[in-house]
């Protein structure tokens, strides 16, 4: 490594970072350090002093063709965000996170689900660290992906139309990350996300396997993934009627079996299995409709992540996760995005870009269904989900998983399918068969990390088949059982007595620990959720107001990066935003931006034109 360059990168800069970058590759051994990447402390989040994080993020070259782009071309940079493991596991393991969209970035992931810190539930833009998350034991990566995303970057005219070139991406990203961090090269690898990532998942993984890259790649795992259209659009009816969300005699049953009905005629009329398919998105919207309502002359409908809540119309579950604004807020902040090394993306961070989801072709390209087969034959998946999740419900996955063919059979065959528990409390279901687990989670969202971070690190740890018994301290040791099957607890109550350092706990003062760690989750989601009544209220109207107000043109954000298709654009997003007034007046429902969570008002304007899916 470039011991050279270690100091005057320290306190790195973008831009020479990117020209250096730049230059890495045409050159393969000039390489940044390690060190330029190193975040020392991000302001406004709260960390512990006895055990602090150690960070990493900023840049990296996503461009297979570098060597032929000209100077001046802006090419694609995928941002990471890393944290290294707090405490020492069995063994090391880094996971990569993504979320989905297409176009949303992994900070959902590092700030709501998986990742080390949460919002403090009460100021504008203040997080503290709190226990159970994945970067406990294991190093966790942040992938803002494809390039557009989140913090990455590249020009418009670059963003990503095909699957193909997601890959090679991805995997030029990877090289250059293991050419900065060549430590990782033989250490246990998995891949793990919600959502749309259950599109880039497989086929990530599937180049991966396929490339020169040669790590030790151990499994993926994929949370209420978007997978298979052909089986996950037909599921809308069954789970609406297995949830009680409505039920036959009700008015709109009949409007939902239409749609079904048209939707399972087209899947039978096409021989491919495309990722979006329009005839059967309608079935998702004809749901939603039934369970809609005025209450205090507001439109009211179903939160499409999470059934158990009710959002205003249209946004139907855009409003969520509450603490939505407070993370927007804090990653939009000067300082915060200097400490992350994020400075070289122009404009501010956004949850989710219409942009780039617009130019992904997801009506020509291929679900990942039918990849995940090569990749089962080779390394292990999990697939997990959420019980409360409508748009990537649990019952489409499982007829999924039903009609899949992968080593060898068909369906997860004669295995019995075993009760979870986590410290006692029902989790979910558990079943695995020929490299397949399938996990069902009790209670659990789109986003189920966010609702019991705990259960759900504990899911992941025993997918990664962590030797709990070598595990020390920390949450790994919240007692969970699978059937008859008890996680086995390093420290004996005897061997504990005799120790002469540590004083023994009780067990009734372990047992009061492993609450306060479980309930230390969900204590922060009844906050949150309390917030979010006087929270979202708040926030709609100000999204309303702003949208009145909204100026004609694109904002600076949307001009950039760096296109000379700006005009264009620009009318539009103008032509849209008339044809959606017009809608508006006439009927709250008439063109839904069901899958939107783009977090600006331009965004939802662009994104309701479209029918395209945009999945967290
Ligand atoms: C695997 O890689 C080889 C050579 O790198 C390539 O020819 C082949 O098309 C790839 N296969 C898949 C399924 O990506
Ligand atoms: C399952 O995954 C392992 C790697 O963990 C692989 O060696 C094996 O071939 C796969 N297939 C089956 C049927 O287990
Ligand atoms: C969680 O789900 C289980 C099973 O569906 C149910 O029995 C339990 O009451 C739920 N708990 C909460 C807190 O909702
Ligand atoms: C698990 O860890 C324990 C304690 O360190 C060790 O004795 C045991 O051999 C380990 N088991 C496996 C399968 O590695």
């Amino acid at each position: 490594m470039l011991s050279l360059w270690t100091s005057t990168l320290f306190f790195n800069f973008a831009p020479l970072l990117l020209t250096i970058l730049q230059g890495a590759s045409a050159a393969p051994t000039d390489v940044p350090s390690a060190a330029s990447f190193y975040i020392p402390s991000i302001p406004h989040i709260h960390q512990y002093a006895d055990h602090p994080l150690t960070m990493f993020g900023g840049h990296l070259s996503a461009d297979p063709n570098l060597a032929s782009a000209s100077k001046t071309d802006v090419t694609p940079h995928i941002y990471f965000f890393m944290v290294k493991n707090r405490r020492t596991a069995d063994r090391e393991r880094i996971v990569f996170w993504f979320n989905g969209g297409p176009g949303c970035s992994s900070f959902d992931g590092a700030m709501m689900e998986v990742g080390p810190w949460r919002w403090d539930g009460k100021s504008e833009h203040d997080f503290y660290v709190k226990e159970g998350g994945w970067e406990e034991y294991s190093t966790v990566v942040f992938v803002d992906q494809p390039a557009g995303t989140g913090f990455s970057y590249t020009s418009t005219e670059k963003y990503i139309h095909t699957m193909d070139v997601a890959q090679s991406q991805f995997l030029q990203f990877l090289r250059n990350f293991y050419q900065v961090f060549p430590e990782y090269k033989n250490v246990d690898t998995y891949f793990a996300g919600e959502s749309f990532a259950g599109q880039w998942i497989p086929y990530y993984a599937d180049a991966v396997l396929n490339s020169t890259l040669n790590v030790p790649f151990k499994g993926v795992a994929i949370g209420n993934g978007w997978i298979d259209s052909k089986h996950q659009y037909p599921s809308y009816m069954e789970y609406a009627l297995k949830t009680a969300l409505f039920e036959e005699p009700d008015p709109g049953y009949k409007d939902v079996k239409e749609k079904l009905d048209a939707c399972v005629a087209h899947l039978q009329s096409i021989n491919d299995n495309p990722m979006l398919i329009e005839v059967c998105q309608a079935v998702l919207r004809a749901v939603m409709k039934v369970r809609s309502r005025v209450v205090n002359g507001k439109h009211m409908c179903i939160n499409i992540y999470d059934i158990r809540l009710e959002d205003t119309a249209p946004a139907c579950g855009m409003n969520w996760p509450p603490e939505m604004p407070q993370i927007t807020n804090f990653l939009g902040r000067p300082e915060v995005v200097k400490a992350l090394h994020a400075e070289a993306h122009p404009g501010s961070w956004r949850e989710c870009r219409t942009d780039v989801h617009l130019a992904f072709h997801e009506t020509t390209s291929e679900s990942s269904s039918s990849v995940l087969p090569r990749v089962l034959s080779k390394i292990p998946v999990l697939i997990f989900a959420g019980d409360q999740d409508l748009i990537c419900n649990y019952i489409g996955l499982e007829n999924m998983i039903r009609s899949l063919t992968w080593n060898g059979g068909t369906g997860l065959g004669t295995v019995q399918t075993q009760s979870w528990a986590v410290n006692s409390v029902p989790a979910g279901t558990w079943v695995a068969s020929r490299n397949l687990t399938y996990v069902k989670i009790f209670n659990g969202s789109h986003m189920a990390p966010w609702d019991v971070p705990h259960v759900t690190h504990d899911m992941m740890l025993r997918f990664m088949g962590m030797n709990f018994s070598a595990i020390v301290d920390g949450s790994a040791r919240i007692p969970s059982t699978i059937g008859n099957e008890v996680k086995p607890v390093f420290v004996e109550q005897h061997q504990a007595s005799q120790a002469p350092v540590t004083p023994a706990k009780t067990p009734e003062q372990d047992k009061a620990m492993w609450e306060a760690y479980y309930n230390a989750g969900s204590a922060g989601i009844v906050l949150v959720l309390v917030f979010a009544v006087i929270g979202t209220f708040v926030w709609c109207r100000i999204r309303r107001r702003r949208a009145l107000s909204l100026p004609l043109h694109n904002t600076e954000d949307e001009a950039i990066p760096l296109n000379t298709r700006e005009n264009e654009s620009e009318e539009d997003v103008e032509e849209t935003r008339q044809r959606k007034g017009k809608e508006r007046a006439r009927e709250p429902f008439a063109d839904p931006p069901i899958f939107d969570v783009g977090d600006s008002d331009e965004e939802d304007y662009k994104q309701s034109s479209t029918n395209s899916s945009k999945l967290k």
